[in-house]
């Protein structure tokens, strides 16, 4: 015979409960429904450890040295002199190729100081700008910035293949970096010593072939290759030289 129907606001789930335990009255369903719990309380556990607590533990936070803002000097309103029509011609005014075809990377103070020249007098009236001209414009050196993509030295790569041969925008591997005005703080994977964005934001990150990359991990590489028809590139010595 079934219950009747829980009409007087009593508790639902015993009622539930045994009135399945009627209908399959050989399993014994209360101690199902606990061992259930007990595999929920444990899988959700795992997975606060492994996806939320373990890579938070595997990586340790750097700040840059100061900070630098992209967008502000990529806006000719405030910023007069970065030359170039296009966006990705103003990236070239301080990152550019060499003669040789090289790539000149992050821009040594030299650039800077076509601008900042006067460590007494700064052009804003920002901190980090007092930071900068004090810090290292008037003591001549060099910022010891952290490279987010930096791959280990076992690795070959060029700009100028990507970039001028294969045409790619900047964004398409380095996301939205020239957008951001704060720079967030360079992550070291304990491990292996490799920055985080090498590695992804998520440890179990498998590859979605999306667009920007949130990783530059071998087979993120590879993967670009084969989908542009470059599967010429994905032989071991052609990364590794
Ligand atoms: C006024 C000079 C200047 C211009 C113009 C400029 N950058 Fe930069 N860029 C820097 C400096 C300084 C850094 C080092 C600090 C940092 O990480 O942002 C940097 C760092 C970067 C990095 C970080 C590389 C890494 O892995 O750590 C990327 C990516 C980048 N720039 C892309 C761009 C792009 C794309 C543009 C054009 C839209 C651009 N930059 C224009 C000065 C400039
Ligand atoms: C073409 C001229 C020019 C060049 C080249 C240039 N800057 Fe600037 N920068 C400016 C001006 C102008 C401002 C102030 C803008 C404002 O506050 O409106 C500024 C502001 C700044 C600030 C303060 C930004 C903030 O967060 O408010 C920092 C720090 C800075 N620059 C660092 C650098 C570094 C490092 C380089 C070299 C990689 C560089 N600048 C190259 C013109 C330049
Ligand atoms: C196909 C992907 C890809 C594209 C496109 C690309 N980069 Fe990079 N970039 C990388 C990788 C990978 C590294 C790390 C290289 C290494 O460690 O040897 C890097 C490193 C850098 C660095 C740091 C270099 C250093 O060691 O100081 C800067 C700055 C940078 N890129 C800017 C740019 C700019 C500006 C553009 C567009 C003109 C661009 N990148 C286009 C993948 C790319
Ligand atoms: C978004 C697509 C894309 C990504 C990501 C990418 N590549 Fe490439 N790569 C290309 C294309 C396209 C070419 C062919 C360029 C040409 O010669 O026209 C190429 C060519 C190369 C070459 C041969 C050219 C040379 O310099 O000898 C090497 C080596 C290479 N890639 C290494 C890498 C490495 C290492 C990474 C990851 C850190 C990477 N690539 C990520 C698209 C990509
Ligand atoms: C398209 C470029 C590319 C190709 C092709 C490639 N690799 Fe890699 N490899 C990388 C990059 C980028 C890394 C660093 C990031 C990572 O660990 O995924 C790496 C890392 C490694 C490492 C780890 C090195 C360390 O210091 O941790 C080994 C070992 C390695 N590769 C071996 C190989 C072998 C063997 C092949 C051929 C079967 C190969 N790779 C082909 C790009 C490539």
């Amino acid at each position: 015979m079934k219950k009747p129907a829980n009409s007087s606001g009593q508790s639902s789930k015993g009622g539930l409960l045994s009135s399945l335990s009627g209908l399959v009255p050989w399993v014994d369903l209360e101690s199902v429904v606990r061992v259930g719990i007990f595999f929920v309380v444990g899988l959700v556990g795992a997975l606060i450890v492994g996806w939320i607590i373990f890579p938070m533990v595997l990586y340790s936070e750097q700040p840059q040295p100061i900070n630098f803002n992209h967008p502000l000097h990529l806006d000719p309103e405030r910023v007069d002199g970065i030359e170039g029509e296009t966006k990705s011609e103003k990236c070239l005014f301080c990152h550019p190729f060499r003669e040789d075809g090289s790539f000149g990377g992050i821009p040594k103070t030299e650039k800077c100081t076509e601008c900042h020249d006067d460590p007494e007098s700064p052009l804003g009236e920002s901190p980090s700008e007092k930071e900068f001209l004090t810090g290292f414009v008037a003591e001549e050196k060099e910022v010891p910035w952290l490279v987010y993509s930096k791959q280990p030295d076992c690795v070959y790569f060029s700009h100028i293949a990507h970039v001028k041969m294969g045409g790619l925008e900047c964004s398409t591997c380095h996301g939205k970096h020239s957008e951001t005005e704060k720079l967030p703080p360079y992550e070291k994977n304990r491990l292996t010593g490799y920055s985080r964005d090498i590695w992804g934001k998520r440890i179990s990150a498998i590859y979605f072939s999306q667009e920007p990359y949130d990783r530059m991990k071998m087979d993120d590489c590879a993967a670009c290759h084969t989908k542009k028809g470059r599967e010429e590139n994905n032989a071991c010595f052609v990364c590794h030289k």
